[in-house]
């Protein structure tokens, strides 16, 4: 079965990029065939975290030049499949909307090919992020523990899932893993009260200052820092994700 799931936060810097590229590559390790899509069109930026300078981007799709399976890149150094887009292209920003839906609807077609798809959105709520949330149909939160973070994360999930998608928490950048459970409690009390939905932990990430230097050095995380914390948190989300029987989909819905 295809599994397709839109990484949202609300907020931007909470980690959105660096779990989809990161959860995407222990996926692939796990031996399963992954697409990420860049839906960040206007700073789109996975292809700079995972260093990619060549090939066609989502560009060429919106203009009219390519269909999306065109324009798939496969990524050696971590067997993703990627579908990038070009920073401040605003490629999807000015779509109308029969042509976004089309776009979303194709996308749908071609994760039918891979084992799991992850999306990585944009911050904030807009159409774009909205459509293609709902094209995944299951949303992955992230958040930290800052109050903005919190409080965006909270208007994704009224806005965009309640009543509609399924939605789970990932909480990043956490102290330690107590501290992130707390976040999570937060959240999750905040959406039983007012939005009447119950709100899974998936996983939580715990801060590794190291990560920006992967980043920077364009390096998939995983190898650079195999071993740490962080690592063994992200192989425990994947690992969890993908023993998911279909049923547990519903999660939330
Ligand atoms: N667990 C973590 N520990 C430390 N830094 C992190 C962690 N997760 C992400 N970061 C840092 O946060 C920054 C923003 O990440 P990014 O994936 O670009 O966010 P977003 O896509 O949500 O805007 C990056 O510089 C990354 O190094
Ligand atoms: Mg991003």
């Amino acid at each position: 079965m295809t599994r397709m799931l839109a990484i949202a936060s609300g907020k931007g810097g909470v980690g959105k990029t660096f779990l989809a590229a990161t959860l995407g590559h222990a996926m692939a390790r796990r031996g399963r065939s992954v697409l990420v899509f860049d839906g960040d069109l206007g700073l789109a930026n996975l292809d700079i975290q995972l260093g990619i300078v060549e090939g066609e981007d989502l560009g060429a799709v919106v203009s009219g030049h390519r269909t999306l399976s065109d324009v798939v890149v496969h990524h050696p150094a971590t067997g993703l499949d990627l579908v990038v887009g070009r920073s401040g292209s605003g490629a999807l920003a000015g779509l109308p909307d029969a042509r976004l839906v089309a776009l979303c609807a194709a996308l749908r077609r071609l994760s039918g090919r891979y084992d799991f798809t992850l999306v990585d959105l944009a911050a904030g709520l807009d159409r774009v992020c909205r459509r293609l949330a709902a094209a995944a149909g299951r949303v992955v939160v992230v958040t930290n523990d800052e109050p903005t973070a919190l409080t965006d994360a909270y208007a994704f999930i009224k806005v965009v899932c309640a009543g509609r998608l399924s939605v789970g928490l990932v909480v990043n950048n956490v102290e330690n893993l107590a501290a992130g459970r707390q976040t999570h409690e937060v959240l999750a009390n905040a959406c039983r009260r007012f939005l009447g939905l119950e709100l899974p932990l998936l996983g939580l990430l715990r801060r590794d200052p190291r990560c920006s230097e992967a980043i920077r050095a364009q390096v998939p995380y995983l190898d650079r820092f195999p071993t740490g914390a962080l690592a063994a948190d992200i192989e425990e989300l994947a690992a969890s994700l993908l023993r998911e029987e279909p049923a547990n989909c519903a999660l939330g819905a």
